[in-house]
């Protein structure tokens, strides 16, 4: 690994002093993006360490907040709801935050449960998660069986694939879209447009409008037919969820669900092709699915970090100031690297969950969303293993591509080659 402290582009990571009489703290602070960021944030969070569990950093276009390395520090802060709130109408930023900010998909205000707080959220996250945990597991893991299979069919004859677009991105969506229990053609049309709310930039709104008008049909229909499906149940549950409520709910849970899903796909197949201990071919042994999708989990997580967390008083967090309405990221990947944390959790070995990759307290992955998302992945990474025994990487592993994106630690593309092979 790069050892940032002797390299030119340490600098980088260091803007030039911020300005305005608000934002001494942050002089010095790191930069959270650029290519150097983006292609190794493991190496800058270890730099960022030597300075304390919370450090001050810069986001796109030069917006300031503290991110939370250490594990102690972050579950502090996710374990205290209610004095580190969910809800970013707190953010004592917004005059400088202009409306085309590139991250105001994580920040901006919307009417679903990831902005409540105490009772109101526990009662839309509760009937979320009950509604989740009465899917049928043998339904899903047939759905995502069936999912599986047809992408495959759909590039096994040509012996190549490039497995982030044509298999881990739309793997997760499609099997939540089965959930919903929306009639084909409109599962069809919502995938695309979910997908296009995703990517961000002025279609993205457009798009979140039509998503508006399927849900608002599909719970039409739903009322009228109910059947063994998502919105079915949360009609019916006694939490009594209004239209809006249950419209914001289900689509935060698809677009929550699938991004980080999707990640932790590409991310394991990327690890299981490239790392000789999990040599994918039966004769070099390979190790289990589930322990290379638990290190990824450990090391590699799909979302590096979760905006946020803004303070409703002047507190402090590792030693550092923070004003009231600070912005506190979590840095959910950089706790699971905590040098401090029991070395054992590194190990990346099968039964050590403790890692914070799914987030932690009121606002973590709701139960029983990270049982569903292990379903995913783990069917989705056996059954390519099964069907494309020989696939190997199509490129040198250094010439991967890592997403500039803050959030997700995903993959460019992940191109593969194999002996074509017929459809099943
Ligand atoms: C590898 C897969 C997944 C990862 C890594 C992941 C990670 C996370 C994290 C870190 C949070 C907390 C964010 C924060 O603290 O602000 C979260 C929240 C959430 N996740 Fe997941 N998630 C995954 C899969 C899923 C799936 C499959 C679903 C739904 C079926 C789902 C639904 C949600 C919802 C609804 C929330 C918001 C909870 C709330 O604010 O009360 N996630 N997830």
């Amino acid at each position: 690994m790069t050892d940032f402290r002797q390299s030119s582009d340490a600098a980088s990571w260091f803007a030039a002093p911020a300005e305005g009489p608000d934002r001494s703290a942050f002089n010095g602070a790191f930069r959270m993006y650029g290519r150097t960021y983006h292609q190794d944030p493991a190496a800058a969070f270890t730099e960022m360490r030597r300075h304390g569990p919370v450090v001050p950093v810069l986001l796109e276009g030069d917006v300031p907040g503290w991110l939370v390395l250490g594990y102690r520090e972050l579950r502090y802060v996710l374990s205290n709801p209610t004095l580190f709130v969910r809800d970013s109408r707190y953010w004592n930023q917004w005059d400088n935050i202009p409306p085309d900010w590139p991250l105001m998909a994580y920040v901006g205000y919307q009417p679903s449960m990831l902005f409540e707080m105490g009772a109101a959220h526990e009662r839309r996250a509760g009937a979320v998660s009950d509604a989740l945990a009465a899917a049928d597991q043998f339904e899903l893991r047939a759905n995502c069986e069936r999912v599986a299979e047809g992408l495959i069919n759909s590039f096994i004859g040509s012996g190549r694939a490039d497995l982030t677009a044509q298999y881990a991105n739309p793997i997760p969506l499609l099997v939540l879209a089965s959930m919903l229990g929306l009639p084909d053609s409109d599962t069809r049309a919502l995938v695309g447009e979910v997908a296009t709310t995703l990517n961000g930039g002025p279609a993205a709104m457009q798009a979140y409008n039509r998503v508006q008008a399927i849900m608002t049909g599909l719970l039409e229909l739903k009322r009228r037919n109910p059947g063994p499906d998502l919105p079915s149940r949360l009609l019916a549950h006694p939490a009594g969820l209004s239209d809006e409520e249950l419209i914001q709910d289900l689509l935060l849970t698809m677009t929550a669900g699938s991004d980080p899903t999707a990640t932790w796909i590409s991310n394991t197949l990327q690890l299981m092709l490239t790392d000789d201990r999990f040599a994918m071919t039966l004769s070099g042994g390979r190790r289990s699915v589930g322990q290379a999708l638990n290190e990824v989990l450990w090391k590699e997580a799909p979302g590096q970090i979760a905006i946020g967390r803004w303070p409703i008083m002047d507190t402090q967090v590792g030693g550092r100031l923070i004003k009231a309405g600070d912005l506190l990221i979590s840095g959910l990947a950089a706790a699971n690297l905590d040098p401090k944390v029991h070395p054992d959790f590194h190990q990346g070995s099968a039964g050590n969950h403790a890692h914070m990759s799914f987030g932690y307290g009121a606002h973590g992955c709701p139960h029983p969303a990270p049982e569903i998302a292990e379903i995913i992945a783990h069917i989705a990474v056996e059954t390519l293993l099964d069907r494309l025994p020989d696939v190997i990487l199509a490129v040198p592993p250094e010439s991967l591509e890592w997403r500039s994106s803050i959030q997700m630690r995903s993959l460019e593309s992940l191109p593969v080659e194999f002996t074509p092979g017929y459809q099943s």
